[in-house]
């Protein structure tokens, strides 16, 4: 099993935190998400902990809500005592609404709009992370007109090259995200930012990319900034408080996939980041992550029910599922792995080779190819692993399918916490 939460009873069915998973199709319906809060704080708890051992009071981990926001989850973020990534006025709005502190929400974003910076800092943001020069003065404006100081980060791309997929490597030079330093854009966009009433400038922020296995981009990443502080501090005479590294720590999704110790790499980022600082004079800053896939991904299984099984001779087999695409575009757009298993025959030999379709007008709309679970018959559970992050997030209406319910388990119990949509709700924003 790719994750020590899942096992098989002695029916032969699978079980996410011990709560068998045909149990939860039975009651819930199909497709379903599935969020195993336990490990959620287990994921957490790794971050936290190791950011306290190794890193300067005041580092912490901010949750990127963008892998899985719904109201349900920023209370876990709280209690485990994470901030939190909040991206369009929806995240924030969700944030609050579930009793999240504004003062622990880090605005991102690389054009919000004129009202969106007037509602964050309205509801007491605690920081935004601020994209680029446009939207600067907007932000200066509004702090100005609330009488407030709004604390800010600046948003740098750093110039690397990690080794992930090309639509979620965000740290190059060219890039729609932040200011790059190579060009000297950077400097210039601190020195104004510097000069800008309304705004206090905490640090630099910059996200490399996600799903990265290797501690050694985070540690160039660092090299980068740290040199980048260093020519502000020099030219500017401006000392940061704040690095915020963003996200970007990868997960497993098939047994090949390695697997991220995210202590060791925590530890990894911090000796590194307090060698450079030793070495430049520079004071160690507080340190902000952003991770978002690493706190959900492995928490969350989607249940479907199997229609049956098709074969064309001399070429496949599907499996068709009563979802696909619209809860899990992940295939369709990255040709993302994943661990597909038959629930309801948990322990049988995986041994029927095929490609999980879904239900979409589409032959783009598939789950996984060319990959071996045991056969299914039609209404048989069929489990896919490591969707808790980007699944529910980028989930669309495609085809007017309805968007599943999630339920969180915790504690050898299931809760629903997202309703499954109804065709009400798909018609009522129509006139
Ligand atoms: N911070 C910033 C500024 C980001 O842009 C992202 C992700 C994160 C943090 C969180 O990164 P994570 O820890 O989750 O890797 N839809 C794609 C992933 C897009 C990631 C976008 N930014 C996928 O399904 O793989």
């Amino acid at each position: 099993m790719l994750y020590d939460n899942l096992s098989v009873n002695d029916a032969g069915h699978l079980c996410i935190a011990g709560i068998d998973a045909c149990e939860l199709a039975a009651e819930f319906g199909t497709p379903l998400y599935v969020l195993d809060e336990d490990r959620v704080r287990k994921n957490c708890r790794a971050y936290v902990e190791a950011m306290h051992s190794y890193l300067p009071e005041g580092s912490r981990p901010l949750y990127a809500g963008k892998a899985l926001c719904f109201k349900g989850i920023y209370p876990v973020i709280e209690e485990e005592g994470m901030g939190a990534d909040v991206v369009s006025g929806g995240e924030v709005a969700t944030a609050l609404v579930a009793g999240f502190p504004a003062d622990l929400l880090f605005f991102h974003g690389s054009n919000k709009t004129d009202a969106e910076i007037a509602y964050g800092v309205e509801k007491g943001v605690g920081c935004f992370v601020v994209d680029n020069l446009n939207e600067l003065g907007v932000l200066s404006r509004e702090a100005q007109a609330h009488d407030i100081t709004q604390r800010i980060l600046l948003r740098v791309t750093v110039g690397l090259d990690p080794h992930t997929l090309a639509a979620i490597n965000t740290g190059k030079v060219d890039s729609q995200f932040g200011v790059p330093i190579e060009t000297g854009q950077a400097l210039e966009f601190a020195r104004q930012a510097l000069a800008t009433p309304g705004v206090e400038v905490m640090g630099f922020h910059s996200h490399i990319g996600s799903q990265i296995f290797e501690p050694d981009s985070f540690c160039d990443q660092v090299d980068r900034l740290l040199a980048f502080a260093c020519s502000v501090r020099d030219e500017l005479g401006f000392v940061a408080q704040t690095f915020n590294l963003g996200g970007g720590f990868g997960v497993p999704y098939v047994e090949e996939d390695p697997t991220v110790d995210i202590a060791a790499n925590i530890a990894a980022i911090a000796a590194h980041l307090s060698d450079g600082c030793a070495r430049t004079n520079y004071p160690m800053p507080r340190v902000l992550l952003e991770p978002g896939r690493s706190i959900v991904a492995n928490a969350g299984v989607t249940l479907y029910t199997a229609g049956g099984t098709k074969t064309i001779e001399g070429y496949r087999s599907y499996v068709m599922v009563d979802g696909g695409m619209t809860d899990n575009p992940r295939y369709a757009l990255y040709k993302s792995a994943y661990t597909v298993l038959n629930a309801s025959h948990a322990a049988d030999d995986a041994d029927f080779a095929c490609t999980i379709a879904g239900r979409c007008c589409e032959s783009g709309d598939r789950i996984a190819e060319d990959i071996t679970l045991a056969r299914p018959e039609r209404g048989d559970i069929i489990a896919v692993l490591t969707t808790g992050a980007y699944n529910f997030a980028m989930s669309s209406n495609y085809n007017r399918v309805l968007r599943p319910a999630l339920v969180m388990l915790r504690d050898g119990k299931a809760r629903l916490a997202v309703h499954r949509q109804t065709i009400d709700d798909l018609l009522a924003l129509e006139v």
